[in-house]
């Protein structure tokens, strides 16, 4: 009957999207949202589809997800896209990993430009293959005149590597005397780090089910916000990054201290 007067249920669906994200606006949003995209393969095991159909979807799916974290007034929205530990996979897989951010890359760039946002990488670019490096470098350059929300892919990166790279950068520089060792503080970590445009995640999130951070940004998420879920990467949708800041918005963040209470 409904469907008659021209109601749709998808109508319904987005009638009640859109409301749901201009109520999260009106709260503290986070600023800087993680994510692991996890469970690309298991999505496509399920479907009996090929592993790469899965990282295909995911790939799709960046565009959703990112789109829907501008509107909300995200600032900054760090994709772990490829770890330092993801070489070990088969050749093939690893081409074609690193054939997706050409893909995505490209075909978005128009409306990225629209979006004004701001494309970022953090990992070690070298380690990727010259056609990867073309990509992203070119996105990066197209988008660094943009102001808004700023896209961040975490691609042949490792925290541990991070880490190791800024300890080694810290000790050349006491070792050659243009940094005091009593002069190095948390902010000077910071600094060399290759998050160090950014502040630290407020909220991570994790799809697919695994409870556990694959050596992704250890020393951000110190104080971040976890948000864990069941759903492969492929379907988590606008609904799923609501809810979990929905959830990160109810939280009382003491930072060891008694705010709130
Ligand atoms: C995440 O999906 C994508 C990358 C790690 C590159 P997976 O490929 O890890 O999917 P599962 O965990 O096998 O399901
Ligand atoms: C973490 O997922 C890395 C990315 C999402 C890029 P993995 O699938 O590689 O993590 P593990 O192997 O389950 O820890
Ligand atoms: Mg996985």
């Amino acid at each position: 009957m409904l469907e008659k007067l021209g109601w749709k249920k998808s109508d319904n669906k987005n009638v009640s999207l859109e409301n749901r994200m201009a109520d999260v606006r009106k709260e503290s949003v986070p600023n800087h949202i993680a994510i692991i995209m996890d469970g690309n393969g298991r999505w496509a095991k399920k479907r009996a589809l090929p592993r790469a159909a899965g990282h295909r979807e995911g790939m799709k799916n960046i565009r959703t997800i990112t789109r829907c974290a501008n509107k909300i007034g995200v600032g900054a929205l760090t994709l772990y896209a490829f770890s330092t530990e993801n070489w070990k996979r088969p050749a093939l897989e690893v081409d074609l990993l690193m054939r997706l951010p050409e893909e995505f890359l490209n075909s978005f760039l128009p409306e990225l430009m629209e979006l004004n946002i701001k494309v970022q990488m953090i990992g070690e670019m070298d380690g990727l293959p010259d056609h990867t490096q073309r990509a992203v470098q070119n996105a990066i350059n197209q988008t660094a005149v943009n102001t808004g929300m700023v896209l961040n892919f975490a691609l042949n990166y490792g925290g541990r590597r991070e880490l190791l790279l800024s300890v080694k950068e810290i000790a050349h520089q006491v070792q050659n005397g243009t940094l005091n060792l009593d002069d190095i503080t948390e902010e000077t970590i910071s600094s060399r780090m290759m998050t160090a445009t950014l502040p630290d995640p407020d909220l991570l999130i994790r799809t697919s089910g695994e409870l556990r951070l694959s050596n992704f940004l250890l020393w951000q998420l110190a104080y971040s916000e976890f948000w864990f879920t069941d759903v492969h990467w492929p379907e988590f949708k606008e609904d799923d990054l609501l809810q979990a800041i929905e959830s990160y918005q109810s939280r009382n963040r003491r930072y060891g201290g008694l705010k709130g209470e």
